[in-house]
């Protein structure tokens, strides 16, 4: 497609079609309009003269006889008036007037004419209109003017009124060519920077030309989506490669195993093998699904699954369920929960989120001075908020590390003693965006403390 024939079809051009048409019949009423009301209006009343002189004539044929109208002609033609009188017999005999003849067409039934005259010394041509009629006993009677002047006024304005349309067609024209050509352009920037997008560069943007315009505007809200989409493909890229990374492992580390449980005749070691594999399929288990739901809270459109539900009797109950398994471990744990927390919450996926907390401070709570892991959990309301906070008396987490604990299968050089996927943070902070709450880590001094924070329903619902 040429570039000029791209313009004729776009929708701006077509608009200014629309318009231009519009345009131009409103500029030729116009004009009409100014043509009837100026060269129309003298030429309408000059007729009107002349077919009242007529008339007048007539009546005073009628009165006065041939003699008596004669007379009245040739008393107007001295008179100089500027008008054209012609009376002649039915034989053709001039009685009375200011012509050297009839004019040839002036025949037959009573008509108006147009007629060529000859005016002053230099015999110049000039044109004549004229009205004429037959009166009783054949002769017949002519009054015209020299209207050469007035059509040389009308030619004029004639020419003006079209020249006029034509210029505003012409100029409607060009405008339109060049307001879509320049719209054009910028289109054909989106497409072209939309094909670049879709053939795989993402870091590629809209052209914005800084005028704030409407296309502007799309093209920064498409910016925006294109960051959005960069940012969540980048994610997504880490998290498979992330995947592949910690599966990999495991999956080798017992494929090696079956095999060598395969070449051996020990049944005991070949038990032991399966012991193992078995193990270690339940971890990969696990792992899949703490991705799932991760996933699941990250799809986000489950937010309409959150039901009112009362987040002090949520922690409460995790508390409870962890307090023998902490103590088994040596460890104490001490709830602070008072009252009720009313939020929108789903039940499992925010006991899941406290469980993921009280197991890290399990793991790495221990004070480095007595080795046991003093475990508080508090929760209260503050500022329209509900407030959950979990704190340890272990080492803690160093402030620089603190953001990227939160991303999947990160763990800490020092926490790689201890069982665990890098997927508990995660998942916490999944959920709770997905409660519209925060996750803060902060400095329990000594030890981590991780603070939830969800808005609290209003009071009465
Ligand atoms: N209470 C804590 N004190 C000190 N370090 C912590 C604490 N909680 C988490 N961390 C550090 O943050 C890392 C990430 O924690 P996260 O819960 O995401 O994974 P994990 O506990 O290692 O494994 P998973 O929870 O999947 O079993 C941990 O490996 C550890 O290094
Ligand atoms: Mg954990």
């Amino acid at each position: 497609m040429t570039p000029n024939s791209k313009i004729f079809r776009s929708s701006t051009f077509r608009l200014v079609a629309v318009y231009l048409v519009f345009f131009a019949v409103s500029v030729g009423a116009i004009l009409a309009y100014v043509f009837w009301n100026t060269a129309g209006l003298i030429e309408r009343q000059t007729d009107e003269t002349i077919r009242a002189e007529v008339q007048g004539l007539s009546d005073q044929y009628r009165i006065l006889g041939l003699a008596g109208v004669a007379d009245v002609i040739n008393r107007r033609v001295e008179e100089g008036a500027g008008t054209l009188y012609m009376m002649v017999s039915p034989a053709g005999e001039r009685i009375a007037g200011n012509l050297d003849s009839l004019p040839t067409n002036a025949q037959g039934e009573p008509a108006w004419i147009d007629f060529p005259i000859t005016v002053g010394k230099g015999a110049t041509r000039h044109t004549g209109r004229a009205y004429y009629a037959t009166l009783s006993g054949g002769f017949t009677l002519l009054v015209g003017r020299d209207v050469q002047e007035q059509r040389q006024f009308r030619d004029t304005i004639q020419r003006a009124v079209l020249w006029s349309l034509l210029l505003a067609v012409i100029l409607g024209f060009g405008g339109g060519l060049l307001v879509s050509r320049n719209f054009l352009r910028r289109i054909d920037g989106i497409t072209g920077a939309s094909r670049t997008i879709m053939e795989g560069d993402l870091t590629q943007r809209m052209p914005v030309s800084g005028s704030g315009d409407e296309l502007d505007r799309l093209a920064t809200s498409l910016n925006e989506m294109l960051s959005q989409i960069e940012r969540l493909m980048a994610g997504m890229k880490e998290v498979s490669s992330n995947v592949a990374h910690d599966l990999k492992t495991p999956l080798t580390r017992m494929r090696a195993r079956v095999e060598s449980a395969l070449r051996a005749d020990d049944p005991k070691e070949q038990r032991a093998a399966l012991e193992k594999t078995i193990e270690e399929s339940d971890h990969l288990l696990q792992t899949f699904n703490a991705l799932l739901s991760i996933a699941r809270a990250e799809a986000g459109n489950t937010r309409e699954g959150l039901m009112p539900a009362d987040a002090a009797d949520i922690v409460r109950d995790v508390a409870e369920l962890y307090e023998p398994i902490v103590e088994e471990a040596g460890g104490s744990l001490q709830a602070e929960v008072n009252g009720t927390l009313p939020v929108r919450a789903d039940r499992q996926l925010l006991a899941q989120a406290l469980s993921n907390l009280i197991d890290n401070a399990l793991k790495y709570g221990q004070s480095l001075a007595t080795d046991e892991a003093k475990l508080v959990v508090k929760a209260h309301a503050e500022q329209g908020k509900a407030v959950i906070s979990v704190s340890d008396t272990g080492v803690g987490i160093p402030a620089d590390q603190r953001s990227r604990v939160l991303e999947r299968f990160v763990r800490l050089d020092e926490s790689r003693s201890k069982p665990g996927n890098g997927l508990g943070l995660s998942l916490v902070s999944s959920v709770i965006k997905l409660h519209g709450g925060t996750l803060t880590l902060g400095d329990a001094g000594p030890g981590l403390v991780a603070t939830l924070e969800l808005p609290l329903l209003p009071e009465g619902r």
